[in-house]
């Protein structure tokens, strides 16, 4: 048997093509060559390595991942992201083909709610409206009113009737912040992210006092005790944004560090600190995005492989509550 044959047999066990990468090939030209030659697209997160965020077409938050995967006239979209984002592209384009470098690039949050748990959860408010950070699988969508990204939330909310009972899922700290941010009462599901969970007070605060200049900015995704220190409080794209317009010359960011690269690049003079975790470990990147290397996105580029399959009823309920969430994100303006 082949090499190729080989590591298609253990692809499910290990998540990825398991083959050797000639170490003296220039895998920027490869990849590049590839995406020429297939119609191809890469779609990043502002969490990928940064080798990965510098060979992508479009580098995102997961809003505007979303909108790109929606839009995009790509034959193949590659995604250097975790699982969940490569399921809502290919529910938002089910015609083409989704890959992800590696299908272990899972997500903590999203494991926190199982569809099957959910649903028995949601027995008891039959009542209620379901809002899901998009952050969850694709088969927890199917159970959802309307999605939403950090950038969204407060509009999603917002658009839903004062008199009408909310449930919020899987994120119980961006549900409790957006709770205080819009006054509604909510039901929330009991998840959180293992890398914005991470961070530590007291570390934070003696950073602070050592840069008494630098503003503290936050990822809602963060506990209820760390937000409450930051200046500014938003998405990925809100964070590196904010980072640009304010007059402040350093800054601490509690979020996953490799939203690092895109700042450091957009604002050169100024100076980025990783806010601190808990440990003395590199808890602040996410294990999963960290799963997807350069080496595995030009194996499943050349052999098209791992792909993202769903079952077409998962498509069809799934995207309901993203195009619900697109839509408001469009009058909104988050996107256009
Ligand atoms: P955003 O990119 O929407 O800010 O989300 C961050 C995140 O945790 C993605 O996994
Ligand atoms: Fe999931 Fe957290 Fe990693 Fe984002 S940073 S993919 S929420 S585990």
């Amino acid at each position: 048997m082949d090499a190729i044959a080989v590591a298609q047999q253990t692809l499910t066990q290990k998540g990825y093509l398991d083959l050797e990468v000639d170490p003296t090939l220039d895998l920027f030209e490869e990849i590049n060559r590839l995406k020429k030659e297939k119609n191809a697209i890469i779609l990043a997160h502002y969490y990928q390595e940064p080798d990965i965020q510098d060979i992508a077409d479009y580098i995102g938050d997961s809003l505007g991942l979303s909108r790109e995967a929606a839009n995009t006239d790509a034959d193949i979209i590659v995604f250097a992201g975790v699982h969940f984002m490569a399921e809502t592209a290919k529910m938002l384009s089910p015609q083409k083909k989704v890959l992800l470098p590696d299908l272990k690039a899972g997500c903590s949050l999203a494991d926190s709610a199982p569809a099957p748990l959910f649903k028995k959860f949601l027995e008891k408010y039959p009542d209620h409206v379901v809002v899901s950070y998009v952050n969850c699988s694709a088969e927890l969508k199917t159970l959802t009113d309307i999605c939403c990204t950090s950038t969204n939330a407060v509009d999603v909310i917002n658009s839903i009737p004062l008199d009408q009972k909310i449930i919020f899922a899987p994120d119980k700290n961006l549900g409790a912040y957006l709770i205080k941010k819009t006054g509604r009462d909510m039901v929330l599901w009991n998840g959180a992210c293992m890398v914005h969970e991470i961070f530590s007070n007291e570390k934070i605060t003696k950073l602070m006092l050592r840069h008494p200049h630098a503003e503290f900015i936050a990822h809602p995704e963060c506990e209820e005790h760390i937000l409450a220190k930051a200046s500014y409080i938003g998405s990925t794209t809100g964070l590196l944004k904010y980072t640009q317009k304010s007059p402040a010359k350093e800054f601490i960011v509690a979020t996953e560090a490799g939203i690092l690269h895109q700042m450091q690049k957009a604002s050169p003079d100024k100076v980025f600190i990783p806010a601190p975790p808990e440990n003395n470990c590199a808890c602040n990147e996410c294990p999963y995005m960290r799963l997807n290397t350069l080496e595995k996105l030009y194996l499943c580029m050349k052999h098209e492989l791992p792909e993202i399959i769903l079952p077409d009823w998962v498509i069809q309920q799934g995207r309901v509550c993203i195009d619900r969430m697109l839509e408001i994100s469009q009058k909104a303006g988050h996107i256009h």
